[in-house]
């Protein structure tokens, strides 16, 4: 049997200079500070305010923040998989566009979607080319430019997002660490309640939609929010169900960062304290693919070989899911 495990060995993060504070959005839409914190746990997020650039700008800055802390270098990445809702263009991928910029010419690129959950779906796919031998050093990447998609006249929504990226090396182990198991969901029902109404293939852009705000993000908030708290707290705790853990063995709960109450009810159904769970949501508000990678990045130098680690993360498709993974080295 096969005893090779696929571990994240590096990781790195990059989030835009500019700060849009809670105040700020008060004078674009009808809100205040007391209600989002109340509401969502955001005092402010990060805008890539830059012309000209986009996802692949976030992702390349944070590929530069691991190669300049470790020795890895482009030419040694056989793979890439970029998460991301917000891709520079429909085609062709950002994962490719991130290949060219940082030198990466010996990869094999391509994008995947899964809102929310994209950063999880793409762990567990680089982790299946590890354990098969096939590839030796894959970059995960999930970067996301919400601000692109986000309609600043929608109080509902504009709140909540942020612009960011996180990356990580993924290699193979034969320590026994790494990624244990992996529980992914998707409910395409659940569609139309956080989704891009036009710019597709069903909906190309027209005049008369960018009239009606179509090609913003759009969300039904409570139905999202409602469906998040029971899909991430079930995933979770059926993961570590699944694996024997108490909740007295998880070292770290790295959920995806939408809403500070979904984070809680998640931790609570784990039962898992506030000082292991991982939290950045007021600093950045929701990356969507940022999420998870930012967290153990801003963390990395608290993680230890061997900390028992749980992501979890919910998000449009509907699609959900959570991992267990044991870190793979000290920092
Ligand atoms: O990454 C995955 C994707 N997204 C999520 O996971 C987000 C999930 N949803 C949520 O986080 C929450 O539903 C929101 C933060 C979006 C909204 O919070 P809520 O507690 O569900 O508010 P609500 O939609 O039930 O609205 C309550 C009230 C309404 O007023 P009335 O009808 O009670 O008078 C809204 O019109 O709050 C109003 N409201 C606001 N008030 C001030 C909605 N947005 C705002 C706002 N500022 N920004």
């Amino acid at each position: 049997m096969n005893n090779i495990k696929a571990a994240i060995t590096a990781i790195g993060g990059y989030v835009p200079d500019y700060i849009m504070t809670n105040h700020e959005l008060e004078k674009m839409v009808d809100t205040n500070d007391e209600w989002i914190m109340s509401r969502t746990g955001i005092k402010e997020r990060r805008i890539l305010k830059e012309e000209g650039k986009g996802s692949s700008d976030l992702a390349v800055n944070a590929i530069k923040n691991i190669f300049k802390k470790t020795h890895h270098k482009a030419e040694e990445i056989d793979m890439i998989i970029c998460a991301t809702a917000t891709p520079d263009m429909i085609f062709p991928s950002t994962a490719c566009v991130i290949a060219d910029k940082i030198g990466a010419v010996n990869a094999f690129c391509y994008d995947l979607m899964a809102a929310c959950s994209g950063f999880l779906y793409s762990l567990t796919t680089a982790s299946k080319y590890i354990e098969s031998g096939s590839h030796k050093k894959i970059l995960v990447v999930g970067t996301d430019k919400m601000s692109s998609i986000i309609d600043y006249q929608d109080r509902a929504t504009c709140i909540i997002f942020g612009d960011g990226a996180g990356v990580a090396i993924l290699e193979p182990n034969s320590e026994g660490l790494g990624i244990q198991d992996s529980i992914l969901r998707s409910d395409g029902s659940g569609r139309n309640f956080l989704h891009v109404k036009a710019g597709g293939s069903v909906k190309p852009i027209t005049k008369d939609n960018i009239e009606k705000r179509e090609q913003f993000a759009y969300q039904d908030g409570q139905t999202v929010f409602k469906t998040a708290v029971k899909s991430m707290a079930d995933v979770s705790a059926e993961i570590m169900e699944k694996n024997n853990l108490s909740s007295s063995d998880i070292s770290w709960l790295v959920p995806h960062q939408a809403n500070k109450r979904i984070i809680d009810a998640t931790a609570r159904r784990m039962g898992v304290g506030n000082d292991k769970v991982m939290i950045n949501i007021e600093k950045y508000g929701n990356t969507t693919n940022g999420t998870i990678p930012l967290c153990l990045w801003e963390w990395e130098n608290q993680l230890r070989k061997g900390d028992n680690i749980i992501l979890a993360a919910f998000g449009g498709g509907f699609t959900w899911g959570s991992i267990y993974m044991k870190w793979a080295y000290d920092s």
